[in-house]
């Protein structure tokens, strides 16, 4: 197959260090790519008064396939304040540039997986019966609706009056609402629509049957959120009897879930779920496995082929100036990972996820999270490895 392009998105912070430590691991793993930079972050935002330039969009939309690392986002007043002085009679307003990513692209597939890596001194454990300790082997994908529901950003802050008076003909809004003033009013919309909750539905479904999972759990709260939670679980009832009885739907309500995280994660496999509780249940069994440092992320669209790979993790800015970079990179290099099982490369992935397996297994090198150290610039002295140092143990077992 001929060279391939990768549309090089470091961002911020810590995304730049875990990028380019991560494009050497791809090198070294013999991925034949050239990679180009795609400008996105909060230094566009400030210089440019946009953190998406549109130069970024059109080099996404030629090559299809982004590497992402973090960008820095602030509050709206914050980012007021930091826009080159010319800009700022612009009347601009700063938006997240991955939410603008998702929503230009269509990227409204998410999947964050969640495995455990044998030997991680980070892996949960727990009190098993007498006296014993168990070590439970987490390995779920969650599939995060990721352009609709609470974070489709339909929402208003003394709402337009028309808006209000189409609420005040809902008798539960007139009923609690109504007699609170407009202007104390804010509302932020959670709309789901079929055509993107079915392909949610479905890509965990495929999924599950491509990987052989025997389940599919719906985490979200159909009992009280009935119209948009409610929808979705129906719609998985159908799709699974229509077209997967072989493997069981699940249904569990987003908080009992995240209690039950902890008792038996070694029992989920696919989950499935809105945005905001895709986005919550995550992060919840990300920390099962090692947090942040270990937490990946694809964001795909499968019509147009477009995908976007990255870290769950933000720039972490405090860490961005140390002399010596220590974050740890394998959330960066199993992103990159998933972006080549998307690109069919699975041996290479596969090849790279064994050589971060040996490195964690073996325990010589870790990264000061890994060795439950607070992240300061000395941790390095201390015993810990850098970014760079852990990146170079990856390689050495390639
Ligand atoms: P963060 O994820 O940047 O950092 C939180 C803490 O997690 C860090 O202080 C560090 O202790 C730890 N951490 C993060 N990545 C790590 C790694 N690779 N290895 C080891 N430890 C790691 O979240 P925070 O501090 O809430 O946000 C910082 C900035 O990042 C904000 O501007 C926020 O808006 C942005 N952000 C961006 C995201 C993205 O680009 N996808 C996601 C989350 C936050
Ligand atoms: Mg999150």
């Amino acid at each position: 197959m001929g060279k391939r392009t990768i549309v090089a998105m470091p961002g911020d912070g810590i995304g730049k260090v875990v990028l380019d430590e991560t494009i050497r691991v791809l090198d070294a793993a013999g991925f034949e790519a050239e990679f180009v930079n795609g400008d996105i972050g909060w230094e566009f935002w400030c210089n440019e008064g946009n953190p998406l330039p549109e130069r970024t969009i059109n080099l996404l939309k030629e090559h299809k396939i982004g590497l992402f690392g973090a960008i820095t986002s602030k509050p709206k007043d914050a980012a007021f304040e930091e826009l080159k002085p010319e800009l700022k009679e612009k009347g601009l307003v700063y938006a997240s540039p991955i939410v603008g990513l998702r929503q230009h692209f269509g990227l409204d597939i998410c999947l964050r997986p969640c495995r455990t890596y044998k030997g991680n001194p980070l892996n949960f454990i727990r009190r098993g019966i007498g006296d014993t300790i168990e070590e439970p082997e987490v390995d779920v994908a969650i599939f995060r609706q990721n352009t609709e529901g609470l974070y489709g950003g339909v929402e208003w802050s003394d709402p337009p009056q028309q808006v209000y008076d189409a609420l005040m003909t809902h008798p539960k809004f007139a009923k609690n609402f109504g007699h609170h003033p407009k202007n104390e009013i804010s509302v932020s919309t959670r709309i789901f629509t079929k055509k993107h909750t079915e392909r949610i539905l479905r890509a965990a479904f495929e999924h599950a049957n491509k990987y052989g999972y025997k389940s599919v759990t719906l985490c979200e709260k159909p009992n009280v959120i009935r119209e948009t939670s409610g929808m979705m679980y129906k719609m998985a009832q159908q799709i699974q009897k229509a077209d997967y009885p072989h493997i069981e739907l699940w249904n569990t309500n987003i908080d009992a879930q995240m209690m039950w995280l902890t008792k038996n994660p070694e029992n989920y496999g696919v989950i499935v779920a809105g945005n905001m509780f895709g986005d919550i249940v995550s992060d919840g069994f990300a920390g099962l496995i090692g947090g942040l440092g270990f937490a990946c992320s694809a964001q795909i669209n499968p019509d147009t082929g477009i995908g976007v790979f990255e870290p769950t993790h933000g720039s972490a800015p405090k860490y961005a100036d140390y002399p010596v970079s220590i974050v740890n990179p394998i959330a960066m290099v199993e992103s990159a990972c998933m972006m080549l099982d998307f690109i069919d490369e699975n041996d290479l992935a596969s090849k790279i996820r064994k050589a971060v397996a040996d490195v964690v297994a073996e325990g010589k090198v870790r990264t000061y999270d890994m060795m439950k150290m607070s992240g300061r610039p000395d941790v390095v002295e201390k015993g810990a490895a850098s970014t760079k140092q852990m990146a170079d143990a990856i390689i050495a077992k390639l």
